[in-house]
């Protein structure tokens, strides 16, 4: 190894293998916290699912949200046959009461929604808005039986990801405005296995972690259940979080040279939804090796293929 590179990697590992500063523990949602301090939304979806997100009340009573002292648990419907004339399949979506701007997000999940027709997401969004001003952070996503995780940024115009950028993943698309491309956002596919869908489920999940921050902009690290490197600090939920700790490279990195992030981004409520068809998911249904009929027709008709589309959250920490 010459000098240069040596000296090129020491580099890489200052800059990018750790969070850039501490943070203290503001907020813990376990179990019925989420009841307390999240709202259901039940609006038409804006991404054109077939999906019928209910409220809470509805939710509960369909056992499609549920809590216990150490898990909340949300599931789409997997009993009806719906008809053609209604909005979609039963399912949920909720948003949290609280707005965060510069922390960091540590989400200790056990189970995510998988499965032909299905496009779940934890994702963040501007509470000034309105949409896309103050942005869109797109931590976990993907649809029908992807493997691998999608995060991406959907900006106002102006805010682009250049290379390279000390992040593990592989870069889908660099250009974070909504107008371009049909608002793809500029995402990054993880690399580390397991980090989505059947794979991601059968190690029991893992931990996606969230920093936002004014000078460095937003990195997303995640570690596999099954993965030894996972930092004591994230896995055991320490009320705070050093710098001093090795984290290795994020999966996802957006920096902010060419995305000021106090331009594009301000305090950002979390969500957790799981829609069907749609924008994405219907337009890739048949690519998807899902089925020779349409999306929407396999959404109303095979309730029993949506026991595996469940959220099953053992923890959602914000340290700030
Ligand atoms: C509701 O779901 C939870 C979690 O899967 C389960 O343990 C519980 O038995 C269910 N309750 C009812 C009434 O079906
Ligand atoms: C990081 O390590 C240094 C040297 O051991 C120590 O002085 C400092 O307090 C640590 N910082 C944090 C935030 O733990």
């Amino acid at each position: 190894m010459t000098l240069m590179r040596i000296l090129s990697l020491a580099f890489l590992a200052l800059v990018y293998a750790t969070i850039t500063q501490a943070y203290c523990l503001k907020d813990t949602y376990i179990g019925s916290s989420f009841f307390d301090n999240w709202r259901w939304e039940t609006f038409d979806d804006p991404t054109h699912g077939r999906v019928n997100y209910v409220d809470k009340w509805a939710a509960q009573a369909a056992n499609l949200s549920y809590a216990s002292d150490n898990k909340f648990i949300m599931r789409v419907d997997t009993y009806q046959i719906v008809s053609g004339n209604a909005r979609g399949r039963d399912s949920v979506r909720i948003i949290s009461n609280a707005a965060y701007g510069d922390s960091v997000t540590v989400l200790d999940l056990a189970h995510m929604p998988v499965g032909c027709g299905t496009w779940p997401a934890f994702w963040s969004l501007s509470r000034a808005g309105p949409w896309p001003n103050g942005g869109e952070i797109d931590i976990i996503e993907g649809v029908h039986k992807n493997t691998q995780n999608l995060a991406s940024l959907h900006t106002t115009p102006g805010c682009s990801m250049r290379e390279p950028r000390g992040q593990n993943g592989q870069v889908i698309s660099s250009n974070c405005d909504t107008n371009v491309n049909y608002n793809q956002g500029c995402g990054t596919s993880f690399s580390k296995g397991n980090s989505y869908g059947a794979g991601f489920n059968s190690v029991g999940g893992g931990w996606f972690v969230l920093e936002r921050s004014g000078a460095e902009g937003i990195n997303i690290w995640f570690w596999s259940r099954s993965d030894p490197s996972v930092p004591l600090s994230v896995s055991q939920g320490f009320k705070t979080l050093s710098p001093n700790d090795s984290w290795g490279p994020p999966e996802a990195r957006f920096p902010t040279d060419s995305c000021n992030h106090a331009t594009f981004f301000d305090p950002h409520r979390m969500i957790f939804d799981t829609t069907f068809c749609g924008d994405w998911a219907g337009a890739t249904f048949s690519s998807a090796n899902c089925g020779p009929g349409s999306c929407n027709d396999f959404v109303d008709k095979n309730p029993d293929s949506f026991r595996e589309a469940y959220w099953e959250i053992n923890s959602l920490r914000v340290y700030e």
